[in-house]
């Protein structure tokens, strides 16, 4: 089945993934990956890092004359600035390994628990993993899930909804669930609520602070009957809720309107059931279950929202203690980027599109794209026919 691992350290050489379990057939190009990789670099708040990196993907195995040939998939991303670090992150004996030394533990990030956890003492040991550099590793991932689930007509849309405590309004939000605007600045579907959100952006800017937000992940075109219920992590809200989890920064997760469901009546939430006879199928009029009960897609568009704590390293000095010294100090730093909402709704969307990779893989199965297509129409007959 659909599985992948990323390695790579956030001024190492590259980042590398692996991703087995694809079909033979998949149409896979560079280019299908470089869009998302793009992507995840932009958004209004970024700052002088995003220039350096420009991430390409090379794939360097499991295709052919742009085709999967159902082995393993290698993908990598270079690092641009390896030049500048190779010295102090060569994994050679010889790295200068007292330059670049950090011990004091900023506040927020993996720093400190993981110092204590690894037994590391100089805590670059954990930052250059723990970075959400990775997650350029798994966009590129999710870029191969994508192509996987384009073949069956399943797209997948990420928008900003809410930054800071500026708020894009629900109309605009509902009228257009299938458009990333990409074409926009913070990519939020409120033209007037992002001007204000810039204004945010550039107001925390200004006193070296950092703004979060909420990010909306839309997927469409998937059949009914993706996950179980019969186990408790077969369950696919608890995949989905899992993956946007692991996500750096996203903090909290809700499928539909989950948090507002939690203070109606049950009459509001539940969205009744209908029969269209014309074309023979079942219906709803609203989607306030976000796509999922019982843990099964049951036909609707997935709707998830996640929410991004604001970014951990300030210019704005936080109080911590230095791990040799033990005396307190304050963390800040020069060049930081303000907000990086617009990025993690990309990174969500790769996270749901994995997620969906797998759940289409293990429902319908087969090692060629054809074989998994017959399975699926055989399947999509049924439930017409039903
Ligand atoms: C796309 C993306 C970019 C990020 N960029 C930064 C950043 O520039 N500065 C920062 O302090 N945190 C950034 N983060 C978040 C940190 O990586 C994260 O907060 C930190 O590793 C601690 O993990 P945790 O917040 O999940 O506990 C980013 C997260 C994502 C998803």
């Amino acid at each position: 089945m659909f599985h992948y691992h990323t390695a790579g350290e956030s001024h190492g050489k590259q980042l590398t993934a692996i991703v087995t379990g694809m079909p033979t057939g998949v149409s896979l190009l560079a280019e299908h990956i470089n869009r998302d990789l793009k992507r995840r670099q932009g958004g209004y708040g970024r700052g002088g890092r995003m220039k350096i990196e420009s991430d390409e993907v090379e794939i360097t195995a499991g295709v052919r004359a742009g085709k999967t040939l159902g082995s393993p998939i290698s993908l990598t991303v270079r690092n641009r600035d390896w030049e500048n670090w190779q010295t102090i992150m060569s994994p050679d004996p010889g790295a200068i390994t007292d330059k670049g030394v950090v011990t004091r533990p900023r506040p927020g990030h993996a720093d400190l628990a993981g110092g204590i956890k690894y037994r590391h003492r100089d805590l670059r040991n954990v930052l250059e993993r723990a970075s959400a550099r990775e997650t350029a590793a798994r966009v590129a991932v999710g870029g191969v899930a994508k192509q996987l689930l384009s073949a069956f007509g399943i797209s997948i849309y990420s928008c900003v909804i809410q930054l800071g405590s500026v708020r894009a309004c629900e109309e605009t939000i509902s009228a257009s669930l299938e458009n990333s605007f990409d074409d926009q600045p913070l990519r939020c579907p409120d033209p007037e609520a992002q001007q204000r959100m810039m204004e945010a952006v550039d107001e925390a800017r200004a006193k070296g602070d950092t703004l979060g937000g909420l990010i909306q992940i839309v997927a469409t075109g998937l059949p009914v009957g993706l996950g179980t219920y019969v186990q408790w992590h077969e369950r696919l809200d608890a995949r989905l809720a899992a993956a946007m989890m692991s996500v750096p920064a996203i903090k909290g997760v809700e499928i539909g309107p989950a948090f507002e469901n939690a203070t109606l009546l049950g009459s509001r939430v539940h969205d009744e059931i209908f029969y269209d006879t014309g074309k023979s199928q079942f219906y709803r009029q609203q989607n306030r279950a976000g796509g999922l009960e019982g843990g099964i897609t049951n036909g609707e568009l997935l709707v998830i929202r996640a929410a991004m704590k604001p970014l951990s390293t300030l210019r704005q000095a936080l109080r911590s203690v230095d791990i040799h010294t033990k005396e307190p100090f304050e963390a800040s730093r020069q060049r930081t980027d303000t907000c990086a909402v617009p990025a993690a709704g990309v990174v969500g969307e790769t996270m749901v599109a994995i997620v969906l990779a797998q759940a289409m893989r293990e429902k319908f199965g087969g090692d060629s794209l054809e074989e998994m297509r017959e399975h699926y129409h055989a399947y999509m007959d049924y439930v017409q026919g039903m």
